[in-house]
């Protein structure tokens, strides 16, 4: 596939490490040394669908397309205020598009994987252009007095439009059964007929797990990606990673033996905004130049599950 126009869209309200300092036993100077972050970006009376419309359009005219070119709606989103239609679905509404739509939740990896149904759809001739979104809201989901999970957290929607290519992208996705160390778990509506017991919890994480199992991850993912594409580590511009913590970035950068300058990041300013993060940062090089024709991109993400993938994309 080829990446042919990118948007975003973030929330109004941003909530720095300070604002967080006045409700929790927190500070700037802890968040930030452990994790990069300095402010994030809050959805308060904004809505997911709109703000994923607003990518979406954004990445659509970035691509120089019309709606009706777009042959199938791909929205990766751990959760969002609609269960059902999915958001896909609505932002098909929203943009008068024509086509069929599918949603999926692979946590933080939810671009890589989508990637991979989109260039499968290229390859067996069921799209030829294809809309991805990547829309989160975590802060639905966690709970705003633990501060170990909140301030790690932001909301945002970022869009691409992905074009078949005659180059096949290199896209590898894997699961390793793991899911005791980060979930979210919803209880039913109310079921006359329900006799088990269930859990309601806001967003739980083994923190220090989580930090482990992303840096040994990502690193074999990339490392595998670059021996099996045969391209060679010099040749790789940038390595795109989910933005989860800036600890994570430097250290797989470092176990990588790559300079930090080739890992773009701005956790600093939107904190971790699950499978977003990636199309986020994409969207922000596009718009500042910082990719031009030809380069090679690879891209990594982890997440709940523990599900993990790696693209290696020509831009
Ligand atoms: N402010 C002040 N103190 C805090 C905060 C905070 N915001 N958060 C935790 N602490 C405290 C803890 O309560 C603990 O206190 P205690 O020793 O009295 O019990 C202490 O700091 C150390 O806690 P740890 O969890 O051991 O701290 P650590 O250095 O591991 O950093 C962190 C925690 C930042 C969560 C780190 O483990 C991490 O980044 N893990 C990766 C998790 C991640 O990126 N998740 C994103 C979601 S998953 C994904 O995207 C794949």
């Amino acid at each position: 596939m080829k990446i042919i126009g990118t948007g975003s869209s973030h929330p109004s309200l941003t909530v720095t490490n300070n604002d967080l300092a006045k409700f929790l036993d927190t500070s700037d100077e802890w968040i930030k040394t452990r994790t990069g972050i300095s402010s994030r970006q809050i959805i308060s009376n904004e809505d997911l669908r709109e703000m994923s419309t607003e990518s979406a359009k954004k990445a659509i005219k970035n691509a120089g397309i019309q709606a009706k070119e777009i042959d199938y709606i791909l929205c990766s989103s751990v959760v969002s205020e609609y269960i059902t239609p999915g958001i896909s679905s609505l932002v098909h509404s929203d943009i008068g598009a024509n086509c069929p739509c599918l949603n999926l939740n692979a946590a933080c990896t939810g671009l890589i994987y989508a990637m991979q149904i989109a260039e499968s759809f290229f390859q067996s001739g069921v799209a030829k252009t294809i809309l991805i979104i990547c829309a989160e809201e975590p802060s639905r989901m966690v709970d705003w007095s633990d501060r170990a999970i909140c301030s790690l957290f932001g909301d945002g929607a970022g869009a691409i439009i992905a074009k078949k290519n005659e180059k096949n992208s290199y896209i590898y996705t894997r699961n390793q059964s793991i899911c005791d160390v980060l979930n979210y778990r919803h209880i039913f509506e109310y079921s006359p007929f329900i006799t088990k017991e269930e859990k309601d919890t806001p967003l739980f994480m083994k923190g220090p797990e989580v930090f482990k199992h992303a840096v040994s991850t990502s690193t074999k993912d990339i490392d595998m990606a670059i021996k099996n594409t045969g391209i060679k580590y010099e040749d790789v511009k940038y390595f795109i990673l989910h933005q989860a913590n800036i600890r994570i970035i430097e250290t797989i950068a470092k176990l990588l033996k790559q300079s930090i300058d080739k890992f773009p990041h701005n956790i600093e300013k939107y904190g971790n905004t699950s499978s977003a993060s990636i199309p986020l940062l994409l969207d922000e090089l596009n718009c500042n130049n910082k990719l031009q024709k030809g380069d090679i991109i690879v891209l990594s993400a982890f997440g709940a599950g523990f599900t993990s993938g790696v693209s290696v994309i020509e831009w």
